[in-house]
This record gives structure tokens, sequence and C-alpha cells, in this order.
């Protein structure tokens, strides 16, 4: 951090807040904004003075409340710029009759009550997102008694407890008596693996965290007794097996099962009740100090940002990679990459490797000057624009500008458009083509796939990412599926025109599926949305019409789904087999007079 703070080619903003982003690969403007310090931090040496007269005591946040700060402090001993601040809200003022101790003792006379927040616009080319995690709160688990029972901590709190740097000095007491307890319990995956509290993932890292402070104890106090409940240990990284084994060498106990509920003692231990099952027997363990592994969660800022940079989030709420193998840092807005926990647990030699390997991604796309584009993108057929502006509502990355004012055509930025194709498919002008996957292009395929015998084939739509993936999948895997069904690959289910669907029906389809990745796991942020509506809209105007809505379905199926895949295709077949001949042709029938009376 101090290396980053001396470099002459970075900015740091500390106590800083991004408000807004605008802007595309290459050319992004930041606004930031930068909270007011009240201590001059060029001027300020950190002597410790207006710490000392400072009458606010408050809780220390790094070290989680076990110990005390100022209302003029530096947040932890480490912390760039070496300067103190001063928590306004918590300050008693600068009238001399309230207080102003720290002003007089200052002798470099930095501390300046009359600063104000700052608003910053920072022109960048690239962005790295490394927003961290929030750690999970244990209080909602009251089975384990976090709130009731002093003695009961966060595998947190005691990594500041045992840290030479903290509260205690290193010294491992408990917080009730100040004493060195003769038992401490460990509980593992407190707010991970669990559908009802917490995340349902696993948190990565808590199972060596908790293997590390069970060595530190038995190097500091070999007499201490400790035991660690778990589901299984997950010990998987270099060496990490090593660690493992070390522990129980050195007496740890490991007993596989969590505890169900927990009670305090008389002297204010805790009495554990746990099922054992390996040997299949309830136990009763009684621990002077009990840590809860708590998980990782996502950072509290992560929808924020997510909207800001035009992002997409797992359903757990961490940041979706563009491809979890072969962009493993790239978000799937150009520019943007992703470093640490923002993109899901990890333990810090992972962070490390991915921040490196996103600076890495990020000096790759700048040091040149300028970018290739891929070719895939929207493009605007001026002549046919009507300045009507759905395009670029629908665009999920801001590419295209319609100037409503100077009715002039739509424009498409194609350094910023990933190519997802809803703008194509909701322009109800046809004014907007998408390179690769043109109108023409894909009406030609349908045609090609219903030339010959057309009522004994299944027409699929599949997105490139994931429902094309999942038939891919299904095929390698060699899982049984109708070999009738016919699939068109869009780059995104949003590209699936109302038109493609007609163009099938006509052709004489008996039946037409949609299919697309899940909601949130779309790979153009949340185009398959646009997706439903239209299918939605679609079956509405096929009722109206007396077709059979049934015979259209919409589906999301992801890459890993390929079981999924192959039983919906089973599901499409019997479908197609309630369609007869006479309401194919009733349908050709229908469709082709209304397009006449369109025409006409
Ligand atoms: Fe699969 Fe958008 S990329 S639905």
């Amino acid at each position: 951090m101090t290396d980053v703070g001396r470099h002459p080619k970075i900015t740091l903003h500390t106590l800083s807040e991004v408000v807004e982003v605008k802007g595309y690969v290459g050319n992004f403007k930041v606004k930031v904004l930068k909270k007011a310090r009240y201590v001059d931090e060029a001027q300020c040496t950190s002597c410790g003075e207006c710490v000392k007269v400072c009458p606010v005591v408050r809780p220390d946040e790094f070290n989680l409340g076990l110990s005390s700060r100022k209302a003029i402090y530096s947040p932890f001993p480490q912390a760039v710029p070496a300067a103190y601040a001063i928590n306004i809200n918590e300050c008693l003022g600068h009238n001399p009759s309230v207080c102003s101790k720290c002003l007089d003792v200052c002798e470099k006379k930095c501390i300046n009550f009359h600063m104000s927040d700052e608003e910053i616009v920072e022109e960048v080319g690239a962005i790295i997102v490394a927003t961290g995690f929030t750690p999970y709160d244990p209080r909602e688990m009251d089975e384990y008694g976090y709130t009731r029972f002093e003695n009961v901590l966060t595998s947190l709190e005691f990594e500041r407890l045992v840290n030479a740097g903290g509260p205690s000095k290193g010294e491992l007491i408990r917080p009730t008596d100040l004493a060195t307890p003769k038992s401490v319990g460990f509980i593992q995956c407190v707010g991970s693996r669990s559908a009802a509290k917490g995340g349902e993932y696993c948190s990565n890292t808590c199972c060596m965290n908790t293997i590390k402070s069970t060595l530190v104890i038995k190097e500091h106090y070999p007499d201490v007794e400790v035991k660690v409940f778990y589901i299984d240990i997950r010990a998987f990284g270099k060496g990490f097996e090593d660690l493992y084994k070390r522990s129980k060498r050195q007496g740890v106990k490991y007993i596989r099962g969590l505890p169900g509920s927990t009670e305090e003692l008389a002297d204010q231990s805790i009495r554990i009740a746990v099922e054992d099952t390996v040997s299949g027997k309830v136990e009763f363990h009684d621990l002077e100090m009990l840590v809860l592994a708590i998980g990782s969660q996502p950072n509290k800022s992560n929808r924020k940002i997510q909207e800001m940079l035009g992002l997409q989030l797992t359903p757990d709420g961490f940041f979706l990679e563009a491809h979890p193998k072969l962009q493993p840092v790239d978000a799937a807005t150009r520019g943007v990459f992703y470093a640490g926990c923002a993109e899901g647990p990890k333990d810090i030699k992972e962070c490390v490797t991915q921040a490196s390997a996103a600076s890495g991604r990020a000096i790759r796309l700048m040091h040149k000057g300028e970018i290739i584009t891929e070719p895939i993108t929207s493009v605007v057929i001026a002549e046919k624009c009507k300045v009507c502006g759905i395009c670029a509502d629908v665009c999920p990355y801001n590419a295209i500008k319609v100037d409503k004012q100077k009715k002039t055509p739509a424009v498409v930025n194609s350094a910023a458009c990933a190519g997802c194709g809803t703008c194509a498919a909701e322009c109800p002008f046809d004014a907007i083509s998408m390179n690769h996957f043109t109108d023409t292009q894909i009406l030609n395929q349908v045609n090609a796939m219903l030339d010959t015998r057309p009522d004994s084939k299944i027409l699929v739509f599949a997105c490139n990412w994931c429902s094309y993936a999942g038939a891919d999948y299904a095929g390698v895997s060699r899982l049984q599926y109708p070999p009738n069904v016919r699939i068109i690959r869009t780059m995104c289910s949003g590209r699936v025109d109302e038109d493609f669907i007609w163009e099938g029906f006509e052709k004489g389809a008996p039946v037409i599926l949609v299919s697309g990745c899940h909601f949130g796991d779309c790979h153009y942020i949340d185009a398959n949305h646009w997706t439903e509506k239209r299918v939605l809209k679609v079956k509405e105007k096929m009722e109206k019409l007396g077709i059979r809505s049934e015979r259209l379905q919409l589906k999301w199926i992801s890459a890993a789904e390929g079981i999924i895949f192959a039983k919906f295709m089973k599901k499409m077949e019997a479908l197609r087999q309630t369609v007869s001949h006479k309401e194919i042709a009733e349908t050709i029938a229908i469709l082709k007079n209304s397009r006449k009376k369109k025409a006409s």
C-alpha cells in the first residue's frame, strides 16, 4: 500500500466514493466524491498529540469494537496516507467553548475544520472492480449465541485478538475475565453452504483460516484444548493438506457435525450439543471460548456498482465474469475487469493472482492506444431510422445515442456495443442490423431448416453462451434427445426477432423454442428480460389470431444443464406430436392472410 501511495503514476483517492461512471472502453469518465479529512494530509506527521487530547471515545472499527479510538484517528496502523482523519459526525466541533483541543495542540497547524467534500472527475481507459466482500453477520444464527454470550466471537474478531497489533497485543484472552481460555471451539460454515441463512456457496477460506488459527493457538498455548466442528474440511490448495495434518498432529480434535444448540454455564463457558456424524452419538462439549468461522458475502455496494458500470451479478450477488474459463477476470462490459472477492470468495493468493491478471488485461488493452472491436456489432440503416429511440432504451450498454430534437438517425458506438442484438430485434422499422447475424442470414437458416418435412421438425433458437452450450454439453455427454431438433444459434436470446418466430410458423414449424441464459446469467447484462417480454407478446398475438400459444415455448437453460436440455427436447417432441397437419395448415393460412392485410 505504501508503494502504491508513493508511485508517481498512481493517484490514490482515500476517503472517497465513486458516484458516477460515464463513457466506454478507453474513454471512461469517473466522478469521485472525496470526503473531507479535516486534516491536511501533506502536513500531518501522525505525531498523535491530537489523539491524546480528543475527549470523544468510540469503538474501533478496525478491531471490530474490541478496542476504542478517538474522533480524530488513523483507521489502522499502516494506513496510507499516514495522516489522521476526523469523523466530523462524532467530533464535538471546533467552537473553542465546546472543544477544539486538537487544534490547540497541533504544532503543524494541519487541522482545518473548513475543509469540505469535493467532486473529482477522472478520465480513465479501463476500470478494475475490486470491491472485496462483507463478512457474514452471525446475529441471525441465534442457536450459536453470538448476541447472548460474550465468549462467542467471530473468526475475524479472533483474528484481531491474536494479532500482535490487536487490542490484546496478541494475547489470547477471553472477553469476560481476560484470562487465557483452557479450551477453544471453532464452528465451521457459519453463513456458508446453507440455503436458509447466509449463502449456499462455500466461502472458500474459512477451513484454512480455522486450521491456521488452531496452529497459532497450539504454537503459543500448547495446553489449550482445541476442537473444530465441521461438515467437511476443504484443504484443497498447495500445502493445505499438510497444514491440516499438522494441526491434527498437534492435538486439535476435529469433530464432524455442526452444533445444534449452545448454552452458557455459570462460569460463562459455553456448552454445545452436537451430533458427531462419524460415531452417530450426540455429545456435549464445554468450551471456554467459541469461535464462529463466518463466511464471505458480496459487498453491499455491488448492486450500485453493477448499475453504474452496466455489469452482471450472479444470483449470489458477486460479479459475473464474461467467461468462467476463457475470460475469468473480464466483465462483459469492455474495459472493465475484476479482482479479488468482488467476483467470488477467495483467499489472498488467489486475490493476488487475479489482481495481477486484471492489471495485465487492462495494460494489454491500454498500451496500444486503440482497440480492435469485435465484428459482431449493431449497425443503423440510416434511411430506415425513424428516430423513435427504442433501440437506445433497450441497449444494456448505453451504446446507442438518439438525438430526438435534431431528428438525426440513431448512432451506435461500436466500441461500447457488445453485440447482443436486442436493438435489432426490438426496432419496429428494421432499421438496425447485426453484423454476422443479420435478419436475412437468420431467416435463411429458418427457411433452410424447414425446407423439407417442416411438420417433423422442432425449431430451436439458442443463445451462444448458455443454451447452445447446454445443447453442446448434452451432445458430448451422449445424452439422447430427439434427432429432429434444429438449432439456430444467436449470440443472445435478445436477438430473436418476432419476425423469426412468425417466419418459422409460416413455413410450417409445428413448435418453436426460444432459449437462453437464466436471469442474472445473460452475458449481455439483462438482455434476456427483453426476450421474455417479446415472447410473451408473440404468445398473446398468437392467441388473438387463433393459434395455440403453447406451440411457442421459452426456456432458460445454462451451459451446465445438458440433462435439462435433453429432457426439454423430449417435452418439445411430445408437444410437436400434438400438432396436427390440419393445425399447421390453418396456421400458415392465418399468417399469410395477416401478412396480406398488413401489406395492403
Ligand atoms: Fe444467453 Fe443473453 S447471452 S440469453
